[in-house]
């Protein structure tokens, strides 16, 4: 069978167990192809960032069938809720709260307490998440630093076989869909894309702001989790009062990314342990990480981890 799908109900079926079984599929929305992964598992989110090389850990857009799954997952506010009502299912992404237990692993939010939630319009799309009746992850379906693909034949050729694709046509929009942020003191423009930023404005009444406004949003002008703690890196060794992050069965680690040494299995580990040995009060230092494939991004992450804070 070839690695494009055409999108019956039976393959539908296939893309849905797949997911279930922590695979990756790529598939259309009306903006772009989308490269799925279960949004509740820490090691198939990992396997994104492995399979687009990507060099970071940004966070990625949880995507759900209806409002009642997104209530689940992040803190409606009443202006989410306008929002909602005018745009979903459609190309608008809403980053909101994170809700306490949400069924998302912190790789998807790269650690942040807010989550990315979008709707997607697209009937394929929607098919899979009705099959598979949880949330999937899915950023573009293209390698890192090259266009999003509109098409399955685009998908193929980012991939190769390695993937597997539900072709449902050329996509409507072709480009990224809007992101606002509503995590913060003001509806923010946080991304423009497929809904024109005055047709948003019209239904808030009042404008958006953008990130250079200086105004306060907790989760969006620090886009990254930092701990409060002191890191040290490529520590060969622990001092007096550290505590020891490991990797591949280190001696003496509070914590192991992945005692077997398996780097997809330390991307998924990786944020949730750094919350919890921050809260452990003492300074951290962590063993050396091989920075092949996905160890670059978990180095880039825990570099800046390290790095000094004003
Ligand atoms: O149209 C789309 O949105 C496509 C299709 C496939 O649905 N997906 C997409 O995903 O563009 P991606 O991963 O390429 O874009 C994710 C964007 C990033 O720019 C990221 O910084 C932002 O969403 N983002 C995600 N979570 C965030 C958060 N908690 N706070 C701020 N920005 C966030
Ligand atoms: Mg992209």
């Amino acid at each position: 069978m070839s690695y494009i799908w055409t999108a019956s109900p039976d393959n539908v079926t296939r893309a849905a167990d797949v997911l279930r079984a922590g695979g990756l599929i790529a598939l259309p929305t009306e903006t772009v192809y989308g490269l799925a992964a279960d949004a509740a598992n820490g090691e198939a989110v990992a396997q994104i960032y492995e399979t687009k090389g990507r060099p970071r850990f940004n966070p990625l857009i949880v995507h759900v069938p209806d409002r009642a799954a997104a209530a689940l997952i992040g803190e409606f506010s009443s202006t989410a809720v306008r929002l909602i009502e005018a745009f979903w299912p459609g190309a608008l992404t809403l980053v909101m709260p994170l809700r306490t237990g949400a069924p998302v692993a912190p790789l998807v939010t790269a650690g942040l307490d807010t989550v990315a939630i979008r709707c997607p319009a697209h009937e394929v799309a929607r098919a899979v998440l009705r099959a598979f009746d949880g949330p999937f992850v899915a950023p573009s379906a293209n390698r890192s630093g090259r266009i999003s693909p509109t098409t399955a034949g685009h998908v193929a050729s980012e991939f190769g076989e390695t993937v597997p694709v539900l072709d449902g046509g050329p996509c409507e929009i072709g480009l990224e869909s809007t992101i606002v942020g509503l995590a913060g003191d003001r509806p923010t423009l946080l991304r423009p894309g497929a809904i024109s930023s005055e047709v948003i404005e019209a239904v808030l009444g009042m404008k958006l702001a953008t990130p250079g406004d200086g105004i306060s949003a907790p989760g969006m002008m620090t886009s990254h989790y930092a701990p409060q703690a002191k890191v040290r890196l490529e520590a060969e060794d622990i001092r007096e009062g550290e505590i020891l992050l490991g990797f591949g069965g280190t001696k003496g680690a509070a914590l192991d990314l992945s005692p077997s040494g398996n780097l997809r299995e330390a991307a998924a580990n990786l944020f949730a342990y750094l919350r919890q040995m921050d809260g452990m009060d003492k300074p951290i230092a962590v063993t050396p990480i091989p920075d092949e494939g996905l160890g670059a991004a978990i180095n880039d992450r825990l570099k800046r981890a390290a790095a000094p804070r004003s």
